[in-house]
């Protein structure tokens, strides 16, 4: 079992091309690559941009959604190979901000990380509870069928990053706690292991939701998660590198 700290940065709707292209390059003259993967996930205009500005690094490129199609009269839509061409290795699929405001769906999450695997991307897919589920004492309930509608039919991928997002957490300051976090994201690779057995055990965890480089190794150091995926704090050069430092120690 080897899970190497993964540091996700999701930059959602910021930054232009040239905006984009400037963070990239600070971030590259500020970190030295070691034991974290570093992960840039600009909107889709600034990924040619980054990945030029990545290039010959090793900080990695995602995107941050995809269409389930290769290609067709889908308007508006980015298909998987566009991604993987433009030199994607990762993307986050049913983010709750896309559940949320856009409708997206358990069965087009499902879609769309068999679209990325037939390319050769690496899916970061998104569960988490709502509030109301929460309170309603159903985290794990909700979590678990997330990610088995998600993977249904899926043979092992190892390659999977799953990515346990409270909707309560995103962008409110108000992290989960970390022992909430670890437990879980406990109970997720729980139910990996009963899918997919061993390769469980290689799937990387990640806690996202207000996390800053003050709390992130509070994170990091429970046995379940295994990285962050950050909106707020990976939009400036200092607090994403103060990120990557924290996670490296
Ligand atoms: P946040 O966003 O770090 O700004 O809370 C996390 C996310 O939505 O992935």
């Amino acid at each position: 079992m080897s899970r190497r700290v993964l540091v996700a940065g999701n930059w959602k709707m910021h930054k232009t091309a040239a905006e984009a292209a400037a963070l990239a390059g600070e971030i590259r003259s500020g970190w030295s690559a070691g034991a974290v993967e570093a992960l840039l996930c600009p909107p889709f205009p600034a990924l040619a941009a980054v990945a030029a500005a990545i290039a010959g690094s090793e900080l990695v490129l995602g995107a941050q959604n995809v269409h389930w199609e290769d290609a067709g009269a889908y308007t508006g839509e980015v298909a998987a190979p566009m991604l993987r061409e433009v030199g994607c290795r990762y993307c986050i699929a049913g983010h709750s901000e896309r559940r949320r405001l856009f409708g997206e769906d358990d069965a087009q999450v499902a879609r769309k990380l068999a679209a990325l695997w037939r390319h050769g991307i690496s899916p970061v897919l998104c569960v988490g509870e709502d509030l109301e589920q929460r309170r309603g004492g159903r985290t794990r309930q909700v979590v678990g069928e997330q990610l088995t509608a998600a993977l249904a039919g899926v043979v092992p991928r190892e390659d999977l990053v799953v990515a346990y997002e409270p909707v309560w957490a995103i962008g409110t300051g108000e992290p989960a706690g970390e022992t909430d976090a670890q437990a879980v994201a406990a109970h997720l690779r729980e139910r990996l292991q009963s899918l997919w057995g061993a390769a469980a055990g290689e799937v990387r965890i990640l806690y996202g939701g207000s996390v800053v480089p003050d709390n992130l190794r509070r994170f990091l150091s429970q046995p379940d998660v295994d990285g962050v995926l950050v909106g707020g704090a990976s939009l400036r050069a200092d607090s994403f590198l103060a990120l990557l430092r924290e996670a490296s120690l």
